[in-house]
C-alpha cells in the first residue's frame, strides 16, 4: 500500500482522522507546554536586580494606592520612539519583583520605568505637590498631602515575609531588619551600613526636604528615584547582544 492509499483510508475514516488530528495537535501542545515544567523561571536573570528596600516598597504601595498607574505605565517597549524618549527598553527581569506589576497600556503621563535619577528630589517633591508649578500644562493632580502624612507601615517585616511567599527573595536578614532599614534609608543619621549591604545601590538620604520626620513623600520619592536604576541596562544589553552573536 503506497502513501496515497493509506492517507485515503485515514481521510475516509472519521474516527481514525479524529485520533490522528488529536495526536498531531497534542504533539504541538506538548512541545510548547512541557518545557515549562522543567525550568524554574521564564525570566532571564540580570545583574543588579534586587528586591526593593522596605522604604521603596512602601513608596510603591503608595504609588498603587494613589492610582498613579492609571496615568503612567512602567514598561518601555522596544520601539525607536520609546527608546529615544525614555531610554533602554524594559527587561522582563526589571519587573520580576513587582506584585502587582505596573506595565500598563494607558499613558496620560509619560512612562516612569526609568524616571529614577532624571530629576532631583526637590523637583519630585515640588512636582507632586503642585505639578502645574513645574509643568504649567500638566493635567496631573496634586499630591501635597503626602508631605504632611507620616509614613505608617504597620508591620514592615510581615510585608517582606508576605512578598517572600510569592517568590521575592527576602531572606531572614532582610525580614529581621525591615523596621530599622525602613527608617535608616531616609535618615542618614541612623546606621545605614546594613541597609546598603543588604540592598546594593540603595539611595540613603532625606528625600522630602524635611529631615525631622518620615513621610509618605519620603517613601514615594525614594521609590521613584530607584526606578530603572538597579540594572546597568547597557551592559545587560551588551551581554544579550554578545549571546546572540555567539549563537550565530
Ligand atoms: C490624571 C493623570 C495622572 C495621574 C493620576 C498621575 N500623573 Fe504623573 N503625570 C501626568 C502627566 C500628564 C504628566 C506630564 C506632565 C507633568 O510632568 O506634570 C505626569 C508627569 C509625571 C512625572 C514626570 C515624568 C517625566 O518623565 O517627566 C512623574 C515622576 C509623575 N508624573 C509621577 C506620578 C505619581 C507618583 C503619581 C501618583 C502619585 C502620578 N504621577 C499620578 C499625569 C498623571
Amino acid at each position: 500500500m503506497n502513501m496515497a492509499e493509506s492517507h485515503k483510508k485515514l481521510e475516509r475514516n472519521v474516527t481514525l482522522l479524529a485520533v490522528g488530528a488529536f495526536v498531531a495537535v497534542a504533539i504541538g501542545g506538548i512541545v510548547e507546554i512541557a518545557p515549562l515544567f522543567w525550568i524554574d523561571n521564564t525570566i532571564e536573570k540580570v545583574d543588579g536586580m534586587r528586591p526593593y528596600t522596605p522604604l521603596e516598597q512602601a513608596g510603591r504601595d503608595i504609588y498603587v494606592r494613589e492610582g498613579c498607574y492609571s496615568c503612567h505605565s512602567q514598561m518601555i517597549r522596544p520601539f525607536r520612539d520609546e527608546v529615544e524618549r525614555y531610554g533602554h527598553y524594559s527587561l522582563a527581569a526589571e519587573s520580576m519583583y513587582d506584585h502587582p506589576f505596573q506595565w500598563g497600556s494607558k499613558r496620560t503621563g509619560p512612562d516612569l520605568a526609568r524616571v529614577g535619577g532624571r530629576y532631583s528630589d526637590d523637583w519630585h517633591v515640588q512636582h507632586l505637590k503642585n505639578p502645574q508649578s513645574v509643568v504649567p500644562e500638566s493635567v496631573m493632580p496634586s499630591y501635597g498631602f503626602l508631605s504632611d502624612t507620616t509614613l505608617v507601615v504597620a508591620d514592615p517585616a510581615a510585608q517582606l515575609r508576605a512578598l517572600s511567599h510569592v517568590g521575592v527573595p527576602y531572606g531572614k536578614d532582610e525580614i529581621a531588619n525591615a523596621e530599622t532599614d525602613l527608617a535608616a534609608q531616609a535618615n542618614p543619621d541612623l546606621d545605614g551600613e546594613g541597609l546598603a549591604k543588604r540592598y546594593p545601590k540603595a539611595q540613603i538620604r532625606d528625600f522630602d526636604g524635611d529631615p525631622s520626620r518620615l513621610t509618605e513623600m519620603d517613601a514615594l520619592v525614594a521609590y521613584l528615584q530607584m526606578l530603572g536604576t538597579l540594572v546597568d541596562v547597557n551592559s545587560a544589553a551588551a551581554q544579550e547582544e554578545l549571546a546572540t552573536e555567539k549563537g550565530r
